[in-house]
């Protein structure tokens, strides 16, 4: 019966959590991988627990992803009675445009009837537009933001299935396999051990930045997905949250 079931997900939460080393873990019944459905319990779920950590002033920081895009549908203005301001984590502008940060997080400050910012960057640039980018006033003052969020949303993707949405070159693709890499967050790809193999450069928030941020949510689902999730939670900020559904919970408690 359904308290059964539920129980049976309370446990799963904790034992993950345990097994991840993580403050909290927060399974959807389904597997997003099966159901478009459980995409949006995914997003509601994500949305309730924003809403239990947000405090007072807000700057959330949020990734691209489909994912997050259920989110976005998800929140509601009855988040508004706090001060929230939405910006994009990194450049991201390569994506989908409906998976792209910056869409996100103006459906996000829609929906919620807050603030949002843009930031118009491309998802992967070259060093010489990289140093000229982080110069420009625009970008800079965005950048501040970010570094000073107190929230960020993230999305975490399949190695190659990331690697392959962003077409990346021959070369890259050849490191990855090299490095076997699993999983990838924020533009960094990993291998088993949570180990770096490579990294995306865009303009935004870096692997380093997570240190300083109070409320860290994870949001990723479908059994396809579990591979990549421990890997990348392996060298996560214990701070980190995860928001998963059972599909990929069942597969991480196995392994
Ligand atoms: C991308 C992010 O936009 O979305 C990645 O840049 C993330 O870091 C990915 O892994 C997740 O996408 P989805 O559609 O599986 O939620």
């Amino acid at each position: 019966g359904l308290m059964r079931e539920l129980k049976g997900i309370d446990v799963m939460e904790l034992e993950l959590k345990h097994r991840l080393g993580i403050k909290g873990v927060i399974i959807v019944p389904g597997d997003s991988d099966e159901s478009p459905l459980v995409k949006g319990e995914l997003g509601k779920a994500s949305a309730a627990c924003m809403k239990k950590l947000l405090t007072g002033e807000n700057i959330i920081a949020v990734t691209g992803g489909s994912t997050m895009a259920a989110i976005a549908e998800r929140l509601t203005p009855e988040l508004t009675r706090k001060n929230l301001l939405f910006v994009p984590a990194r450049g991201g502008v390569g994506e989908d445009v409906a998976n792209q940060a910056n869409t996100i997080c103006s459906n996000m400050a829609k929906n919620t009837d807050s603030k949002h910012r843009v930031f118009y960057v491309p998802d992967q640039v070259s060093s010489e537009i990289y140093q000229s980018l982080i110069k420009e006033p625009e970008i800079h003052e965005v950048l501040k933001l970010i570094k000073s969020a107190s929230m960020v949303l993230h999305g975490i993707g399949d190695a190659i299935t990331m690697a392959e949405r962003r077409k990346t070159t021959p070369k890259i693709q050849q490191k990855l396999e090299t490095g076997n890499a699993v999983g990838e967050a924020f533009g960094y790809y990993f291998n088993e051990e949570g180990e770096i193999v490579h990294k995306v450069l865009t303009i935004g928030l870096q692997r380093e930045d997570l240190a300083g941020i109070p409320n860290i949510i994870a949001v990723a689902g479908g059994s396809s997905k579990a591979k990549a999730i421990k890997a990348y939670l392996k060298q996560a900020p214990a701070a980190t949250i995860l928001i998963t559904d059972e599909g990929a919970a069942k597969r991480l408690l196995k392994g």
